[in-house]
């Protein structure tokens, strides 16, 4: 098991970040949908973590052709996809096990999908009941919920779906099933969820349009889409980490470039915002979406915060909010947030025992918690496997210092972490 101790730093630092970890959900959607067009699909500046590296070598056990050069990378699809002759491993990432099993589902063929142990205790239900409902053929333990999840991909009926969940993962399964169904097919969900798969299939041609009572319209694809053209931009969720480290160290400011400013990814920064912290957000280009620049600068101690709305749209920056939340003035409180219980740990639980670690006094809801504001002191903290667990914790020991068990799950989502967290502070 990796291990790392981070060192106390409450010198102020200005951090300029142009080599934050490209955007996670975009680069696992490149790896599927260019197996939707007929022509080679050019992507710059693709993920090379393990779970959208996962996603890529799924492409190709699919018969796709991928040639790398660094994170520049094409795919060309095969005329048909194939079905592969071995299992399809996702590793850790759910977003690769539940936007396969929507594309695989009308694929004739026998599939089986797979992952880590943490991925094969998360729920697929989300997507395997309406994903059966519309046709498809899905089992696994548990009734169909966990994986292994076996697929036997065919026809697939148009569907008229209110999802329960705000989830990103279910609609663009649901959406790549509908591409494939017989005939046009209607999905909605509650509070808009991450967008990317909508707006990246519409930028390849797809038919993908949006009602005012928010209702999806998918029609079925007539021929293959567009090849994509993209470099992927860099992930907020990640360039979160440095947000937080500057708005808690006094008279320090980063700047993180070149990353998405798509509304439904900014929101915690927003909330930083709120807290007091300093923030702007400056547009430079909209390919396929709005790309720019965000700057955070530290503007005295935060204030405590209650977060209760959007939570999809920052429910994977809620681990390093929590870190502010533990060293402002007041108590933070979070609600509406179940769906934490269910990510690549039970985060409300594994926050707040890391939280405790450090002396900081939190309150456990079924659906949130909150974080009563003090000075967090140093500890040993279990990531739980969990990527942005290890990373909020480790941006924590910038202010106390901090040793931290299971740190390779980090190289899932974010492999150079520690050498931009080591221009600000040392790593041993
Ligand atoms: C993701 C959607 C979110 C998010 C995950 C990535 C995606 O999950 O937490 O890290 O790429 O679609 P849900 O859609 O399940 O909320």
């Amino acid at each position: 098991m990796r291990t790392i101790s981070i060192q106390k730093h409450s010198k102020p630092f200005n951090l300029e970040c142009s080599d934050i970890a490209p955007d996670k959900s975009i680069s696992h959607r490149c790896a599927m949908f260019s197996l939707l067009s007929d022509e080679t699909s050019t992507i710059k500046n693709f993920l090379l973590g393990e779970d959208t590296l996962s996603s890529l070598s799924i492409a190709e056990q699919l018969g796709a052709t991928v040639f790398r050069n660094g994170s520049d990378i094409t795919i060309t699809p095969p005329k048909k996809l194939s079905e592969p002759d071995n299992i399809l491993d996702c590793g850790n990432a759910g977003t690769g096990m539940r936007l396969y099993a929507g594309l695989l589902a009308g694929i004739e063929g026998s599939f089986i999908l797979t992952g880590d142990k943490y991925l094969r205790s998360r729920p697929m239900n989300r997507v395997a009941i309406p994903l059966r409902d519309i046709g498809a053929k899905i089992d696994g333990r548990e009734d169909g919920n966990l994986a292994p999840l076996t697929i036997r991909g065919g026809t697939l009926n148009s569907f008229r779906y209110n999802s329960p969940i705000d989830s990103a993962q279910v609609k663009s399964a649901l959406i790549l099933a509908g591409l494939q169904a017989d005939k046009k097919s209607f999905y909605k969900e509650n509070l808009l969820s991450r967008d990317h798969t909508e707006r990246m299939l519409r930028g390849m041609g797809a038919t993908i349009r949006t009602d005012k009572d928010g209702w999806i319209e998918i029609e079925p694809l007539k021929k293959p889409l567009k090849p994509l053209n993209i470099t992927v931009p860099a992930d907020p969720s990640s360039g979160f980490f440095f947000a937080v480290a500057s708005a808690i160290t006094p008279n320090s400011k980063s700047i993180i470039k070149n990353v998405t400013l798509n509304p439904t990814r900014i929101e915690a920064y927003k909330i930083l915002e709120k807290m007091g912290a300093n923030i702007s957000f400056v547009e430079k280009e909209n390919i396929y979406e709005p790309i720019g620049d965000i700057e955070i600068s530290y503007n005295g101690k935060l204030s405590a915060v209650t977060v209760e709305n959007n939570i999809a749209w920052l429910i994977d920056e809620l681990p390093a909010l929590s870190i502010a939340m533990a060293v402002a003035n007041g108590t933070s409180r979070v609600k509406n947030a179940k769906e934490l219980r269910v990510k690549e740990s039970d985060r409300i639980s594994t926050v707040l025992q890391g939280l405790n670690s450090c002396n900081i006094e939190t309150i456990e809801h079924k659906d949130g918690y909150e974080v009563v504001g003090g000075e967090l002191s140093s500890a040993t903290i279990n990531s739980y496997g969990d990527h942005r667990i290890a990373m909020s914790f480790a941006i924590a020991g910038v202010r106390c210092g901090m040793k931290i068990n299971d740190i390779a799950c980090i190289d899932t989502s974010f492999p150079n972490f520690f050498d931009i967290l080591s221009h600000i502070t040392n790593i041993e």
